[in-house]
């Protein structure tokens, strides 16, 4: 299944667009099943419908765990490498991922978790992170990860939305020299989800947290009563894996679902392809598995292909800007996948964090989560990869399951923030504001996908019409990405950002709708607008025009109070960078924000505003213009 020459990769390609079922179907081949399907694909992008390996059974952790036991069952798995650095690292080998994983699926199954039941797990990265996933993957739990920035509002929003029967926790995090009390937030999030029943709490930080009788339990007591034998649960090809929810250009974030068969095939396809991963070779993506890189590329893509992932508890800057330079000489570490800005960030730090790191076991670097400016991707090459490694700059989606358009490391050409050219069975296309296809090269558009691929969302949780609507509606029989691209002369790919209200503050999705929701929570605020600018190491930042509120104190005070709304609500990672007060909002007659006019002011770009004349009042603009250049 692994691509090896520039010429099969042109060859795979041609065939997985003139025979997609043929060629899937032999990609799944290197899968193991309980069960065949009965048909590939059958699909229809109006409604949508998409189901792949029809009629199979599986289970995804046999895939990743079982299969590689006689083998391979003392190789590492998962090397988990702690926030604090004097403490050890600890090596998982496949046999013990294994024997964990099946003793807390039955912890699981002893706390009444069943096949379809959803599970919300908000941990630290720390390897039983990985074991939970596993777990609820082992009996057919639908598992619900989120991100450990996000606030117990966002949390009971999201547990709420799926109805989850069960939490999994820790007592708390380290994040470099903080520490996150993960159970308290859980506590003031469970206060308002009647649907859960218990709560498994692992030791960790062991900070002092309440244990209510009933609810919640120790993980280390759960454990001891249970024994390592687990039969994985038989699952259709269809059925539900997980639910990871994003954020949309309106309203609450959605549920995007992937399901067992097609997300396995694609996550594990793609991670042994675009890394061209070695056996025996030590991978470190250095996401967190709150997100989709995390559960795609540091558990179900490597676990799958049996490679040894690196999982890393901390930052890249602690206890310095040396750490993820340690860790790669620590642990030998042959691919590096990460984002844009941490490059950015720890490129700030200049070359003396670099000074005497032995990074020549790096072989291929990666970058996923925004557009990777010039000067970072050179960065990289040179000063990381010692111009020896290929960068694979992989574009994709939450709702994608895994990477779309990208370099196949050592195959295909790599272009200084180009993520170049899809993969197999991928066919992207650029569409006009009207839907209709631009063809030829040196052109630019926004992207959509023409035909399905496995790793596909398959819908969002309890609100089909809504993925209908987010994704297939916009153009008739496109899945459409929401990003705008360009097409060069050679044919490759560049993403350009966002086409609609969603930003990207380092790496990370945000709807300026959500972050203006939170704002307007606040006493006192009427209405707000919220834009991105250009932002030196998160790639945009957040930058809120607010109505003059009622002012409780100093203006500093008062933006200091909205921005504690807006963690409450959201969380940290979407409090605004800036926050202006304004007196007016630039609104067309009919009453719309003109954001375009404020993301110009917000970048600084004031001389080419176009015609202000139609709106509401037009003496707002100058207004903004000033303030924001008085900031
Ligand atoms: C959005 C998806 C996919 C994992 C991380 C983010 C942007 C992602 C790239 C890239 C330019 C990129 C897009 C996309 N994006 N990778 N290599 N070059 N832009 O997942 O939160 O679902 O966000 O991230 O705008 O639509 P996500």
């Amino acid at each position: 299944m692994q691509i090896t020459s520039f010429k099969q990769y042109e060859e795979d390609y041609k065939k997985s667009v003139e025979n997609p079922e043929q060629f899937w179907g032999e990609v799944a081949q290197n899968f193991q099943w309980r069960k065949p399907w009965y048909k590939v694909l059958s699909w229809d992008f109006k409604e949508p419908n998409i189901k792949w390996f029809e009629g199979a059974k599986l289970n995804i952790t046999e895939n990743c765990l079982d299969r590689h036991l006689a083998t391979d069952g003392d190789k590492p798995a998962i090397i988990w490498e702690p926030n604090n650095p004097e403490e050890e690292s600890v090596t998982l080998t496949y046999k013990m991922l294994h024997e964990s994983v099946c003793r807390f699926a039955n912890v699981l199954k002893r706390n009444g978790a069943k096949k379809g039941d959803r599970i919300c797990i908000y941990m630290p990265m720390v390897p039983e992170l990985a074991i939970a996933v596993l777990a609820c993957a082992r009996i057919g739990a639908v598992h619900s990860v989120i991100f450990g920035g996000f606030s117990a509002k966002s949390i009971a929003d999201r547990i709420n939305d799926s109805q989850c029967k069960l939490v999994i926790t820790a007592d708390g995090a380290y994040r470099g020299n903080k520490q996150i009390p993960l159970k308290d937030v859980i506590d003031d999030a469970l206060i308002g989800c009647p649907t859960v029943e218990k709560c498994i709490v692992l030791t960790h930080v062991r900070t002092p947290v309440s244990m209510l009788k009933g609810r919640d339990v120790w993980w280390e007591d759960e454990v001891k009563h249970v024994n390592h034998i687990c039969e994985a649960e038989e699952m259709d090809a269809e059925d539900m894996l997980f639910i990871l929810y994003t954020s949309g250009s309106t309203g609450k974030p959605k549920g995007v679902v992937h399901t067992c068969g097609g997300y396995m095939v694609y996550a594990g396809y793609t991670f042994t392809n675009v890394f061209n991963y070695k056996p025996g070779e030590v991978y470190f993506c250095t996401a967190d598995i709150g997100w989709i890189t995390g559960h795609s590329y540091i558990v179900y893509g490597p676990l799958s292909q049996g490679a040894t992932s690196v999982l890393f508890e901390g930052i890249p800057t602690y206890p310095n800007p040396s750490r993820f330079w340690d860790i790669i000489e620590k642990h030998k570490v042959n691919t590096l996948y990460t984002a844009p800005t941490a490059i950015r960030s720890l490129m700030s730090f200049g070359e003396e964090p670099l000074n005497g790191k032995d990074l020549s076991s790096i072989r291929v670097l990666g970058s996923v989560g925004e557009p990777i400016n010039e000067e970072a991707w050179h960065w990289f090459d040179e000063k990381i990869g010692h111009g020896k490694a290929p960068i694979v700059d992989t574009w994709w989606q939450t709702e994608t399951g895994g990477i779309m358009i990208s370099p196949i490391a050592t195959v295909t050409p790599t272009k200084p923030s180009f993520a170049t050219l899809p993969l197999p069975g991928i066919q992207p296309i650029l569409v006009d504001e009207n839907g209709n296809e631009i063809e030829g090269n040196s052109v630019s558009g926004n992207l959509c996908l023409k035909f399905p691929w496995p790793g596909m969302l398959r819908t969002t949780y309890g609100d089909h019409e809504r993925c209908r609507q987010t994704y297939f509606a916009t153009y008739e029989n496109l899945y459409f990405t929401g990003d705008g691209c360009l097409r060069d002369e050679d044919g490759y790919y560049r993403i350009t950002g966002r086409v609609d209200d969603v930003l990207n503050v380092s790496g990370h999705r945000i709807g300026t709708a959500e972050v203006e929701n939170a704002i307007n929570m606040h006493a006192g605020v009427i209405e707000s607008a919220v834009v991105g600018y250009p932002h030196d190491v998160k790639g945009q930042g957040i930058y809120a025009f607010v109505i003059n509120p009622e002012m409780h104190g100093e203006a500093e005070l008062t933006k200091k109070d909205i921005l504690q709304t807006v963690t409450r609500v959201i969380g940290a990672i979407a409090k605004p960078d800036k926050i202006l007060f304004v007196s007016g909002l630039p609104k067309t007659r009919s009453g719309k924000i003109m954001r375009r006019i404020l993301r110009k002011i917000a970048e600084g770009e004031t001389a080419n505003l176009g015609d202000t004349s139609t709106l509401l009042d037009p003496a707002v603009v100058d207004e903004i213009i000033e303030a924001v250049k008085k900031q």
